[in-house]
């Protein structure tokens, strides 16, 4: 922290995240902009319907927003996968065919029981509706291709006939019931909520240049690829609303950090690759009282659905100030997310940059330790393994 800086305490809640952003920025930058440089020049050269001369004044705010907030998994400038399957946003098939709506709701509430989380306050998360729309407009910036009119499009398709096509051209790549597997989800209630029909058979005709999604425009009857769109639509839920969600607020969580503050040091083995600890090892530091902390790396909407017994919120962008009440002195510090190595993998630097000496990374990440059926909390309260399902 520099010294003419203004202490937190003394900010409104408005000030504290901004005070954050720009000190996690700070921070942090160095580690995780390796080699991010020349495609930020590149991109700042290209012109475009969205590309307004000026933009980087107008979309200064937008873009640090974005790199604090999305570039660990979409890339800093949109390019898609730094992280698992968060998908390319300045792919121009996909900029054309989606709405602004179809993005604010996406962002807004995220595609929970993925890595993708909730962004919008109401849900826990840290963004307002403005900041929501300059992240939209920092997207639109991107794209340099007119928009296509998909939402009049009318698909008349058969869901039987779609699932044969499915099985045998999508399902390695979207898993075999659309719930995603190397690509994106396309089963996901938020995500059916909002896609038109007219939008998913784009997709699906067009591809997405430039990513693994080839265009089956001529590979497939135009009867098929509405077989297809009436086949993903049936795996939308009859009561398909918006959840009412109250995710915890980070800041003002201020309880006990260590989880077994009697217990002996876990007994690890050696991390692999220096930064990676298996889920069973902690599973069993866990059951055996071993003495840690172990923080949620993830956005603090996804907290609060479920987490490890004794975890804190630790989102990757309030890293800072969730340090401050981690001690340095030796305590094992285990930090997981979703995705599962970028969240965490930027919490674990910034601590190893501030000195921390024993910190891991969980391996397999948190859906993984949920599915294997080791122990999770519900709820906003860290609990403890008693509480846990
Ligand atoms: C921890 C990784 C991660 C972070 C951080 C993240 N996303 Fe995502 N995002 C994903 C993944 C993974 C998906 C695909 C989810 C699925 O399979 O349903 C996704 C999906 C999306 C989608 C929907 C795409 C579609 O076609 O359905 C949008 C829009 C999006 N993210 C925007 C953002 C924005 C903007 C931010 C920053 C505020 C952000 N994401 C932060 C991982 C992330
Ligand atoms: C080789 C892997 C692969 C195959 C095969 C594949 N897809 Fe995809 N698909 C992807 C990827 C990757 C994306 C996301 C690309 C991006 O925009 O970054 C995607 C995106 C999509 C989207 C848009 C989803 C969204 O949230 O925006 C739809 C719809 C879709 N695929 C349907 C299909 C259908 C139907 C088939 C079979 C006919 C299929 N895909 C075959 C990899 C694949």
């Amino acid at each position: 922290m520099r010294e003419s800086d203004p202490k937190p305490s003394t900010m409104s809640p408005k000030e504290r995240k901004r005070f954050r952003i720009r000190v996690v920025l700070a921070t942090v930058a160095t580690v995780v902009v390796v080699g991010g440089g020349a495609s930020m020049l590149a991109h700042c050269a290209r012109g475009g319907p969205g590309a307004s001369n000026g933009g980087d004044a107008e979309y200064a705010e937008a873009r640090q927003l974005y790199r604090t907030y999305c570039g660990l998994c979409h890339g800093d400038e949109g390019e898609g996968y730094a992280a698992d399957d968060a998908n390319a946003l300045n792919n121009q098939d996909f900029l054309v065919s989606v709405s602004n709506e179809f993005l604010r709701v996406a962002i807004a509430e995220g595609h929970p029981g993925t890595a993708m989380a909730a962004y919008h306050e109401s849900r826990g998360g840290p963004l307002d509706d403005s900041e929501i729309d300059a992240l939209i407009q920092l997207m639109r910036s991107w794209q340099e291709e007119d928009m296509v009119a998909v939402d009049d499009v009318v698909v008349n398709g058969d869901a039987l006939r779609g699932a044969e096509v499915f099985a045998r051209e999508c399902a390695r790549c979207h898993g075999d019931r659309g719930q995603g597997d190397s690509a994106i989800s396309l089963n996901h209630p938020v995500y059916l909520r909002t896609a038109s029909d007219g939008q998913i058979r784009y997709a699906i005709a067009k591809g997405r240049r430039g990513t693994p999604m080839p265009a089956f425009e001529g590979e497939l009857s135009e009867q098929s690829i509405d077989d297809l769109v009436a086949l993903i639509r049936s795996w939308e839920p009859e009561d398909n609303e918006a959840e009412e969600a109250e995710g915890p607020n980070v800041a003002a969580m201020d309880g006990p950090v260590i989880v077994n503050p009697d217990g002996e040091a876990p007994d690890f083995p050696a991390l692999r690759e220096g930064r990676y600890i298996s889920s069973q090892a902690v599973a069993d530091a866990l059951q055996s009282g071993r003495r840690m902390v172990i923080l949620d790396a993830r956005a603090a909407s996804d907290y609060a659905r479920f987490h490890l017994p004794g975890a804190i919120p630790s989102p990757y962008y309030e890293v800072e100030t969730v340090m401050e009440r981690i001690p340095n002195d030796g305590t094992w510090v285990i930090a997981y997310c979703a995705c599962p190595h970028a969240a965490s993998g930027r919490v674990m630097d910034f601590l190893r940059e501030h000195d921390f000496q024993n910190t891991a990374v969980l391996d397999e990440g948190v859906l993984h330790w949920r599915d294997e059926g080791f122990p999770v909390v519900v709820g906003d309260e860290p609990g403890t393994l008693a509480d846990a399902e």
